[in-house]
Formats: structure tokens, C-alpha cells, sequence
């Protein structure tokens, strides 16, 4: 098959590596001095609530938005100066929105594969197996616009590899995606670095990043908050987390302060629930706390030592709340946690 994507520099370890971007809208810094370092053949996760500047980032490092500051280089090649190069080097997917709903999913994909200068039986042949690779092949002869969201989305990141990419930008694969067509995107994902591409995903699920990605940027308001693999972002947590149900809720911010004060912690305050949670690094602190409670007169109804959950990962480093994720399938065994 003839080239159609640009070599990947031989020796090149690292697929992105982003210095200090800087993108302002108005007077909103919707991107805040962001550093990416991703590994080439790896799958990175950068994760973060909506209106993180996760977006933002991802059009800076593809060519589609110039950054106001900082700098970037894909594959060594620099998003700005050498963008031209760049693209040859990326796939995005989204970028197919506008193909033709009429169309069957076998007749976009051919499109695509001869606008990319493959011939015919080599673009026939390349769509088959892409369609078959994404399990659409039933679906292949049905028009685009009986499609549902998630075989669109497949559809989406089988356009995008018609050539191989070796990298793959993915901007929330997932969001709004039931948990089984969730986990057939995962299946995919995993494939495209099976078949060497590297992977820059973006995600609001805590449980994505996990599962999926080698290393993970947690991103917050235009700034990465924190980085590292999913364990060394849970251990940085501690291990286990404090609950106190506190027995009068006029007591709760008093006892919220206390806690916080003593076990040195952000803490996450329900009011509804009456709970306060903690992670606890030490649990001789403990001790400490329930004797400055009592001291203050604060009435506990309930004391528990917990795992933390991803909730508490995320509060520890953001310093704010997390959303459920309400689409998610609740038999699922794993918990899993809209950010
Ligand atoms: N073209 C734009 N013009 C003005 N504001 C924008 C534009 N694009 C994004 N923003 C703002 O920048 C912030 C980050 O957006 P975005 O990168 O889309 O976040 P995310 O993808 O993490 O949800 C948001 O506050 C958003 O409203
Ligand atoms: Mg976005």
C-alpha cells in the first residue's frame, strides 16, 4: 500500500510534547500554561470537567488554532511552524462530520480512501476491513443517516484511520455513549494502538482514564493539575478515606473546618447526606480529630473508614465536586465517576 502518511521519525519517543500553551478567548484564559508529554505508542488520557479547555488544547496541537503562548511538537515537528507536516502525522476524529448522510457507510469510507489517493479495489478493500474492524460490516449497505450515535462514532474513527495515523486525537470518544457501546469503544481504542498509532484522548470520566490510558493529565480550568499514572494519582490521595455523619447539620461547616484543620485536607461536605469525607494519610490523625469534635462540642452519628472512591481522587486535586454520571449502567462492578 502506498504511503499516505508521513514517516514517523525514527528514534522519536515522544509523539506530543506541549510547552506552556497559552490560548485566550476575550479576557478568559481558556487555556493556562499547559505541559503534555506523551510517549510514543502509549494512550494518553487528559481528563478534566466540561469547560476544562480540554478542546482548546487539542485544537492547538492539531494545527487548528494557533496558541497565543507556549509552544508545541508533534513527532519533533512544531504545530506551528511545521504544521503542514503535522498533519500529515495525525488523525482527528470529528473532522468527517460533513460526509454525505445518503451515503452508505461502505461508499464514505471509499470516498475518503480515493480522496487519500488510494485506487479503487485498494480503497474497496481497505473500507471492508475497517468496517469489519469496527464491527459494522451488517450496516455497511445502510445510509448514514439511520446510523446511531455510537456506529456513527465507529464510523467517525474508521474514516480516521484509513490511512494509519501514528497519532490519534480523540475528543471525548465516549460522552453520552451507553456503558456497552462505551466499552466497544474502548475495545477500538486499544486496537488502534495495538496497530502502533499512540493515542491523546480526552475524557470526563474518571473510569476511562483509568481503564484505558498509560498515563493520565488531570486538566482544570486551562491548567494540569495533576499528572501520572491512574495508580499514582489515586495513591497520591491516600489510601483509605475518613466519613463522619455528623449528628446536627448546624454543625457541619464548624466540623468541616475542623476536619480540614486537623487532617491537614480538602474534605467533601453533603449537606443533604449529613457526611463529611476525607482521605486520610495518617490514621493516628484520627484520634486528633475526634478530640478537637468533641472539644468543639460537634455530636458525631457515624464514624467509617472507606477506599477511597474516584470521586475523592478528584476532589483531593481539583478542589471541587464531581458529577455522577447518570448514563452509566449502575450494575456495573466498577464505579464509575463523571468528573
Ligand atoms: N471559540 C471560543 N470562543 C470563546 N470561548 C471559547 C471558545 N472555545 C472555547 N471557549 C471557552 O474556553 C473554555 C474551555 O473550553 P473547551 O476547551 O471547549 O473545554 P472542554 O473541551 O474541556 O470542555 C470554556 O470556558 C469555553 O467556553
Ligand atoms: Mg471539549
Amino acid at each position: 500500500m502506498k504511503r499516505l502518511y508521513q514517516t514517523v521519525p525514527t528514534g522519536c519517543d515522544w509523539a506530543v510534547e506541549a510547552q506552556g500553551l497559552v490560548k485566550t478567548f476575550g479576557d478568559h484564559r481558556a487555556v493556562d500554561g499547559v505541559h503534555l508529554k506523551v510517549r510514543t505508542g502509549t494512550i494518553y488520557a487528559v481528563l478534566g470537567p466540561n469547560g476544562a479547555g480540554k478542546t482548546t488544547t487539542i485544537r492547538m496541537l492539531t494545527t487548528l488554532l494557533r496558541p497565543d503562548d507556549g509552544s508545541a511538537r508533534i513527532f519533533g515537528y512544531d504545530v506551528v511552524k511545521e504544521s503542514h507536516i503535522v498533519r500529515q502525522l495525525i488523525g482527528v476524529t470529528g473532522q468527517y462530520a460533513s460526509v454525505d448522510e445518503s451515503l452508505s457507510a461502505i461508499e464514505n469510507l471509499v470516498i475518503f480512501s480515493r480522496l487519500l489517493g488510494m485506487g479503487r479495489k485498494e480503497a474497496r478493500q481497505r473500507a471492508e476491513e475497517l468496517l469489519e474492524e469496527f464491527s459494522l460490516t451488517e450496516a455497511a449497505n445502510r445510509p448514514l443517516k439511520n446510523f446511531s450515535g455510537g456506529m456513527r462514532r465507529r464510523l467517525d474513527l474508521a474514516a480516521s484511520l484509513i490511512a494509519q495515523p501514528p497519532l490519534i486525537f480523540l475528543d471525548e470518544p465516549t460522552t453520552g455513549l451507553d456503558p456497552r457501546t462505551r466499552n466497544q469503544m474502548w475495545e477500538t481504542i486499544r486496537k488502534l494502538v495495538n496497530h502502533g498509532s499512540t493515542v491523546l484522548l480526552t475524557t470526563q470520566y474518571l473510569q476511562e482514564a483509568d481503564e484505558l490510558a498509560d498515563r493520565i493529565a488531570v486538566i482544570d480550568r486551562g491548567k494540569v493539575v495533576a499528572e501520572g499514572t491512574a495508580d499514582e494519582l489515586k495513591a497520591s490521595v491516600g489510601n483509605s478515606s475518613l466519613q463522619l455523619k455528623i449528628q446536627h447539620s448546624y454543625d457541619m461547616e464548624r466540623a468541616r473546618q475542623i476536619v480540614e484543620q486537623v487532617l491537614k485536607v480538602r474534605s467533601n461536605t453533603s449537606t443533604e447526606t449529613g457526611r463529611i469525607t476525607a482521605p486520610m494519610t495518617e490514621a493516628d490523625r484520627v484520634t486528633d480529630l475526634l478530640i478537637a469534635l468533641r472539644e468543639a462540642g460537634i455530636h458525631l452519628a457515624e464514624l467509617s473508614v472507606q477506599k477511597p472512591t474516584l470521586d475523592e481522587v478528584f476532589l483531593t486535586i481539583t478542589g471541587h465536586g464531581v458529577k455522577k454520571d447518570t448514563a452509566v449502567d449502575s450494575s456495573s462492578a466498577v464505579e464509575e465517576v463523571r468528573v
